[in-house]
């Protein structure tokens, strides 16, 4: 069974959730399996399955075709699906129409936006719809031209009150949840304590309601840069380089395919062909 919004707000204070981003089929069944509390399809997909330098390229059309293949295999994971950008930031109406297209081609739960108090009439009207909505906080990729980088935010007296009343506001206009990314750990801690929103960290320490990571940084997947704030539990870029270059090894030594991996036909069949 699918958890429900109230089932995700009821671990506020409690278990911490767990979230992690898929693009695809076969990595939300996997996740679905290890009992993972939430999937985001992120429009990081931009970056890690599309090779771009950021997430600015993304279109609607880009998270529904990858949210359609992820809600097909995670039979039990809440899945939230990211709105790119230029789908929220040109109007309510284009908000609430592109959230209403995300939800009706991908069957997914929840959509999630980028950007504290100034997008907070789009959330609202958009919970008004009837579809819940994650909020995303803190280091926005969205906006990584007007920040200057990917930076750690709310660092100063101004940027961290900045951040918590960009909080307030994107709960008051009633996100379930909140993304704080690259967020210093005690300011995390205290927008969890001040808002009934979930708060979800990626860099932003353990004092969220729960933690989110993109799964190919997780796994080390490539051997490029790792934020500091990625734990890798894997390194699957050295198992795939390994059987890659083995797999080219047998197909030029005649060593792959074996017996087993053949099909046979009988002699007396063969005969008759010439
Ligand atoms: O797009 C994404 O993967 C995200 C996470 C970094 C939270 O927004």
């Amino acid at each position: 069974m699918k958890k429900s919004i109230f089932d995700l707000l009821s671990r506020k204070g409690e278990k911490p959730l767990s979230m992690l981003t898929a693009y695809d089929y076969h990595t939300a069944c996997t996740i679905d399996e290890a009992g993972i509390d939430m999937i985001l399809v992120g429009d990081s997909l931009g970056n890690v399955m599309l090779g771009y330098d950021n997430t600015l390229a993304v279109t609607v059309d880009d998270m529904i075709h990858h949210g359609k293949a992820v809600c097909r295999g995670a039979r039990n994971t809440f899945v939230v699906v990211d709105m790119p950008f230029m789908s929220y930031q040109t109007s309510v109406h284009d908000a609430v129409a592109n959230a209403g297209r995300i939800m009706k081609e991908t069957n997914c739960q929840a959509i999630k936006l980028e950007g504290g108090a100034e997008y907070a009439d789009r959330i609202k009207a958009i919970v008004q719809a009837g579809i819940p909505v994650v909020a995303h906080i803190g280091l926005t990729p969205q906006s990584v031209n007007t920040l200057g980088g990917f930076k750690v935010q709310g660092k100063t007296v101004e940027a961290a009150q900045k951040l918590l009343a960009d909080a307030k506001a994107v709960s008051e206009a009633g996100a379930f949840a909140i993304t704080l990314e690259c967020v210093p750990a005690a300011l995390a801690q205290k927008v969890t304590e001040m808002v009934p929103a979930l708060t979800i960290g990626i860099g932003a320490g353990n004092g969220c309601d729960g933690q989110v990571l993109v799964y190919q940084d997780m796994l080390g997947y490539t051997d490029g840069f790792t934020p500091k704030f990625v734990k890798k539990y894997a390194n699957l870029h050295e198992v795939m380089l390994h059987a890659f270059k083995q797999y080219k090894e047998d197909c030029e030594q005649r060593t792959f395919p074996e017996k087993c991996h053949t099909f046979t036909i009988s002699d007396e069949v063969l005969e008759k062909l010439y």
